[in-house]
């Protein structure tokens, strides 16, 4: 299984809204069952232009766009990553498709 690239959007208005927080609660989840990240690599993104549905977070390369993410997703965000639960569906398409666009291909693009 290749493994997965989770990003918690570190930009002004993710950032207001608490992505911080949201960044350390999902590393810390992660990290209890996958202390090396080998399953799910969870990472920092400056912005993904979809600021006013903040907060944002991303997986890759599954293209999931979450928006609106609170602490009380985290749960179920992990499940689906390590222990094959559903997508959070209620999180996604809040974003234009063209913004999610042009994150997949900056994601897809090797850097
Ligand atoms: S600040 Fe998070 S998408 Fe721009």
């Amino acid at each position: 299984m290749s493994t997965r690239l989770l990003y918690v959007c570190e930009g002004g208005d993710c950032t207001e809204h608490g992505s911080g927080d949201i960044y350390h609660k999902i590393k810390e989840c992660i990290e209890a069952e996958d202390p090396t990240q080998e399953r799910v690599k969870v990472r920092r993104f400056p912005c993904f232009g979809g600021c006013e549905e903040a907060i944002n977070v991303t997986v890759f390369p599954d293209r999931l766009f979450y928006s609106h993410v609170t602490e009380t997703d985290v749960p179920e965000i992990v499940d689906h990553l390590l222990h094959d639960g559903n997508p959070v569906e209620r999180l996604c398409g809040h974003v234009k498709p063209d913004v999610e666009e042009i994150v997949w291909d900056m994601l897809d693009s090797p850097y």
